[in-house]
């Protein structure tokens, strides 16, 4: 079984480009059957869940190469509307296939998706939207069968939350839709902007992503497009954390900061310096950083939960106290376990955890549960004393590309073996 062996106390310094995002790429990929055509995918990144969304692709029927982060999908010859459950359970984006397969379709086949056990992640808001906008779902035991018998139209949809995914699979689903959809309280996270610029290079009609309030005017076809993802702020703050965990000054390329408004002033608070120039963020970190009072996260432009677990390994040994209060998922504390046997002092109590930050953490051996509670067992040993062995490394390689050569090329002592 493949592990990271990582010894601490190694300040970094250097320069870093950041992946492409994960969480951009997975749906644009979803969406990349609806036009028939050929797209074209810059800047995407080379991890599991990506090599997932192309085993879905071509089990469609799709053809799809991928080589030095250009993805090219031709769904031209896609005959297929079921997703194999294997493939359906290996992760939570896959679900955005729904909407993408209606579209293209008029039907779909599969069962609910997997994903890291953060929580029960219901997928009822994505159903009841999909509804609103002519679907007939058969839900037999978590396997739906979709049709539109009576075709796909615009509708007004207003989420109770404003769901990543849900609006995902309603701006994919309706840009083909007769009509004229308004979706209100949409998440506003880059990512949604990011489908939409893909979408609308496709020849869709979308206006008002990033801004709470979607509208998508449905039109007859799609295109072809090339489009390059975004740059991945959850990678982004990993290695701003990084860096805060071990001391020293690192300069993140190809990013974009202010994607980060909420992340850099928690960097700012726990007294590092950070410097912005267009592209590019810099981070200059003490030996031992202060705790930031109060980490909460909250939906976009909030405090994003992704980033939550790596700067908790941030700061278990921070000087101070922080309040981490964990408001969109029920579940995402899996990697306290762990950093208490580095030596942490963290008290949890449902969604809320109190950390205490201690002098100093010792390496231990330890397994990660969730894809960023891997990310907090990595940076939390950066910073630590001694050496850590860290096993349940499929967590980490769903999100990151190849996190261990970033941390080397920064000065990491970070091994695979
Ligand atoms: C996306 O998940 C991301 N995944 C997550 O990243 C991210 O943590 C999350 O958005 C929030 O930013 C992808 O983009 C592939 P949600 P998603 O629907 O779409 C509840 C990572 O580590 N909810 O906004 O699943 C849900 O249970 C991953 O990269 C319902 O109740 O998130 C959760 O509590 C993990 N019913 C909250 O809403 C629904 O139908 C937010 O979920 C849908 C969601």
């Amino acid at each position: 079984m493949p592990q990271l062996v990582i010894e601490g106390q190694k300040r970094l310094m250097g320069s870093c480009k950041v992946q492409g995002s994960k969480n951009s790429a997975l749906p644009i990929l979803a969406a990349s059957v609806l036009c028939g055509d050929v797209s074209i995918i810059h800047n995407c990144p080379d991890l599991s869940d990506v090599r997932t969304a192309v085993n879905i692709l071509r089990s469609l029927g799709c053809s799809v190469e991928f080589a030095g982060g250009t993805l090219l999908c031709d769904s031209s010859d896609m005959a297929c509307s079921s997703i194999p459950d294997s493939l359906m359970r290996k992760m939570r984006g896959s679900i955005i296939f729904l909407g993408a397969l209606l579209a293209r379709t008029g039907s779909a086949n599969l069962c609910l998706p997997g994903g890291c056990e953060i929580g029960p992640r219901p997928i009822d808001l994505h159903l009841k939207a999909l509804e609103a906008l002519g679907a007939q779902i058969n839900d037999d035991h978590g396997v739906f069968r979709c049709t539109a018998p009576f075709g796909l139209h615009g509708a007004k949809i207003a989420l109770s939350f404003p769901s990543v995914g849900a609006t995902e699979n309603v701006m994919i689903c309706a840009c083909l839709a007769e009509g004229t959809t308004v979706l209100t309280n949409a998440a506003r996270e880059p990512e949604i902007c990011d489908l939409a610029d893909y979408l609308n290079g496709c020849g869709a009609q979308i206006s008002g992503a990033g801004d709470g309030t979607i509208v998508i005017e449905g039109v007859s076809r799609l295109h072809g497009t090339q489009h390059s993802v975004i740059p991945d702020r959850i990678a982004a703050a990993t290695l701003l954390s990084s860096c805060a965990a071990a001391g020293g000054k690192v300069t993140l390329t190809d990013v974009i900061p202010s994607h980060l408004g909420a992340v850099l002033s928690i960097f700012e608070e726990c007294g590092c310096f950070v410097d912005i120039r267009g592209g590019t963020i810099t981070l200059d970190a003490p030996n031992r950083i202060y705790a930031p009072k109060i980490v909460r996260t909250m939906p976009y432009p909030g405090f994003p939960t992704d980033a939550q677990a790596p700067v908790m390994g941030m700061a278990a040994k921070s000087r101070g106290t922080t309040l981490f209060i964990e408001n969109i998922f029920e579940n995402r504390y899996l990697h306290v376990g762990a950093l208490l046997r580095m030596g942490a002092n963290i008290k949890v109590e449902g969604r809320v955890s109190v950390l205490q930050g201690v002098e100093m953490l010792h390496g231990a051996d330890v397994c990660a549960l969730d894809l960023r509670g891997a990310a907090a067992l990595v940076t939390a040993a950066l910073g630590a004393e001694g050496r850590t062995t860290l096993r349940g490394l499929k967590y980490l390689d769903r999100g990151y590309e190849d996190i261990e050569a970033s941390l080397q090329s920064l000065g990491a002592d970070v091994k695979r073996i």
